[in-house]
């Protein structure tokens, strides 16, 4: 038995929500010693994608950090990348507790948190009070659940101002099913004219700033298979410069588990995992071999991970499998992707 099963059987009998808050506690006020005792060597697998050097291509998706309080903590825990938000521009409680629940039988979690966070200024503070040599960093933006849908683009144009410089790359999340109205976004229409000024705002921050951030788009699981052709093609043309697949799941996928998989939320977990790789490898295939693709949904061992390579991502993240098998799968899904790099066969894409 690892040390995280051990703590795992403790965490697992407080309620989800306060179990991971408990987590992000002792991360955050207790780095080292947290690194010391759960801490996993980096998998050296480096890899160069839309400018930026990865020490390896496994990540921790948005929502586990969603204040960016725990980096220093992070880094012990053999990431390649990270990250923090959804961050909104004003702080908000998100909805109402219990909306985290835990389905053990099958891997998996149904959240409906509805970004709860402290805000962009707070998550701003905790990113620049954290150590020097830090990992990737992505910052994940959203939109305020008050600011009407029509006033959307706005509160995205105000985080990026704010997160700008911080972050190595921020990710435009309007695939969260918790927040009404906001897949709204993903409509035709709607997409093509949100998109825009968001490019246009980045472009105007690179020339100002000197320094270009490569902006991503977070999209949905629930998509048809043809809107999401149009919408990777509208996202590349605009000059967005990659695509995370996917959010979590409003489907509830015909999987063994017990009724709490019916809760009102996003699904995420193992029965996420065939419709997330099939996003990702149809985004490949509408793409091209080197539009940058992030996969998650699903990842949580190695065939898993490297499935998800295969399918055609450049990079992967983990947030349930985090959950239920701790820092040790972030290792062992970075040597297992290494071992794909050397092995050559990531390059043969299995569409
Ligand atoms: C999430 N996810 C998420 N995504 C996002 O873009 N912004 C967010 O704030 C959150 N918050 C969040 C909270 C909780 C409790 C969960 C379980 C998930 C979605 C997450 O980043 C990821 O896309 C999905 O969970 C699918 O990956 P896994 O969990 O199957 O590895």
């Amino acid at each position: 038995m690892n040390l995280y099963s051990l703590a795992r059987a403790i965490l697992f009998r407080l309620d989800a929500e306060h179990s991971h808050d408990l987590v992000l506690h002792m991360l955050s006020r207790y780095p080292s010693v947290m690194g010391l005792v759960f801490g996993c060597p980096i998998v050296d697998d480096p890899v160069d994608l839309m400018g930026l050097h990865f020490p390896n291509r496994v990540g921790l998706a948005a929502g586990w950090d969603k204040d960016g309080c725990c980096l220093d903590g992070l880094k012990h825990l053999g990431f390649g990348f990270v990250e923090i938000g959804t961050v909104t521009p004003r702080p908000q409680s998100g909805n109402p507790r219990p909306r985290l629940f835990r389905i053990p039988q099958c891997d998996a979690l149904v959240n409906r948190m509805g970004f709860n966070n402290a805000g962009v200024d707070a998550l701003v503070k905790n990113v620049r009070k954290s150590k020097s040599s830090r990992h990737i960093l992505g910052v994940n933006i959203g939109k305020n659940a008050a600011t009407p849908l029509n006033k959307a683009v706005e509160d995205y144009i105000e985080s990026l101002n704010a997160v700008f410089e911080i972050a190595d790359y921020v990710a435009v999340n309007i695939s969260s099913p918790n927040t009404p109205g906001l897949r709204n976004l993903q409509g035709h229409d709607e997409f093509l004219a949100f998109i825009g000024p968001i490019c246009r705002e980045r472009d105007r921050l690179s020339e100002l700033f000197g320094i270009r951030r490569p902006l991503l788009v977070k999209i949905s699981p629930d998509m048809e298979c043809l809107q999401l052709e149009w919408m990777a093609q509208i996202a590349q043309d605009a000059g967005i410069d990659g695509l995370i697949a996917t959010n979590t799941t409003v489907a509830r996928p015909d999987f063994d588990c017990q009724p709490a998989i019916q809760q009102a939320g996003g699904l995420s977990g193992r029965p996420l995992r065939p419709r997330a790789e099939a996003v990702i490898r149809r985004l490949r295939e509408v793409l091209g071999p080197h539009f940058p693709l992030i996969g998650v949904g699903g990842v949580d061992s190695a065939i898993s991970a490297q499935d998800r390579i295969r399918a055609g991502a450049d990079l992967v993240q983990v947030f349930t499998g985090f959950v239920y098998h701790g820092p040790h799968l972030v290792h062992e899904c970075a040597d297992a992707i290494a071992e794909l790099n050397s092995s050559g066969s990531e390059m043969s894409i299995d569409t």
